[in-house]
């Protein structure tokens, strides 16, 4: 398994999983762009991944603008040639009981989830290369398990999973697979310290994990490497629980204890 010089594009991939994911290709020889909102933590994450010796390079846009993800990808090409690995990771997420979440509030999860999500695949198609390219999409546990406090996320993220399913039939005649990984509960990420801010919440998390502990990024990220790669050439159209078991059941139980 080399990914070296291969151009891997990571939407979203400026801190937590989207950058463990980036650090892994990186390791392994690959040239990584990395695009979120924030400039600084673009800068950031490109000074980091060239630290570790890496070739890298990043953009500030946001995935609800879509000419802004088409002119990065196409600057890419540009620079580096056809992406060879799309990771489409930009999330946004919030605690909430649905009766007070506003319909904005709502359409805003929506529009970075899901239609970011296909704004990325979409801006991305014409600049992948053809065939070989592989696309994994990050989706979440809330996608299947209906989580209270989370009913924007958990529409989101179900309407990803179908978009990483339809691509997956549709573009797959072309030589261009479409994947998901769904983690479990990741250590230190943004993602838990919104859902688990406490230590009572993060013990209760813990136990709805059937290994009884919280993954971790570079777990994420070593799976995200391995679906793109040759030894998972005939994988397609599967959404990837990564998750030490949590999708069996513990997610729906567990946000009630947090919120009892
Ligand atoms: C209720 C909220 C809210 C909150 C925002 N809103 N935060 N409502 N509770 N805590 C409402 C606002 O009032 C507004 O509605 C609308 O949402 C848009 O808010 P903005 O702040 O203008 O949105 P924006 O600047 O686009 O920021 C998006 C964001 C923000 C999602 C709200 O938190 C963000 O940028 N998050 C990115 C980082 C992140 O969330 N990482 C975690 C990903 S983890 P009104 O009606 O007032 O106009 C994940 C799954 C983890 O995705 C799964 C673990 C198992
Ligand atoms: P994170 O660190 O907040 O990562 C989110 C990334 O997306 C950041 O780089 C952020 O950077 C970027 N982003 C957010 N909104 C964006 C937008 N509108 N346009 C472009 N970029 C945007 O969170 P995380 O916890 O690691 O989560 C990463 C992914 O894993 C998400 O898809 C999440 O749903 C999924 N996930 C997380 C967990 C977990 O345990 N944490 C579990 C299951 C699934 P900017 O702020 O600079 O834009």
């Amino acid at each position: 398994m080399s990914f070296q010089n291969k151009v891997v594009f990571v939407a979203g991939g400026t801190s937590g999983i989207n950058l463990g994911i980036a650090e892994v290709f990186a390791e392994d020889g690959a040239r990584v762009v990395v695009l979120s909102r924030n400039q600084e933590r673009v800068d950031a994450a490109v000074a980091h991944l060239r630290g570790m010796g890496g070739e890298a390079m990043g953009f500030a846009a946001d995935v609800r603008q879509y000419q802004a993800l088409s002119d990065a990808m196409a600057a890419t090409v540009t620079a580096w040639g056809p992406i060879d690995v799309l990771i489409s990771g930009a999330a946004g997420n919030f605690v909430v009981p649905a009766a007070e979440l506003s319909a904005n509030g709502f359409k805003t999860v929506i529009d970075i989830d899901l239609l970011g999500a296909f704004n990325v695949m979409r801006a991305a198609l014409p600049h992948l290369r053809k065939p070989g390219a592989s696309i994994v999409n990050i989706s979440a546990p809330q996608s299947t398990q209906p989580t209270p406090h989370q009913i924007h996320v958990c529409a989101a993220k179900a309407g990803a999973d179908q978009v990483t399913r339809v691509a997956a039939m549709e573009w797959g005649p072309m030589g261009v697979r479409v994947n998901a990984i769904s983690p479990g509960p990741i250590a230190d990420t943004e993602g838990m310290r919104r859902l688990a801010p406490t230590p009572a919440s993060e013990k209760a998390w813990t136990q709805s994990v059937p290994l009884r502990r919280f993954g971790t990024k570079r777990e994420i990220g070593l799976v995200a490497r391995w679906l793109c790669s040759e030894e998972a050439s005939y994988i397609n159209g599967v959404v990837l629980p990564v998750d030490g078991g949590f999708a069996l059941g513990g997610s729906s139980a567990q946000a009630h204890n947090m919120h009892a």
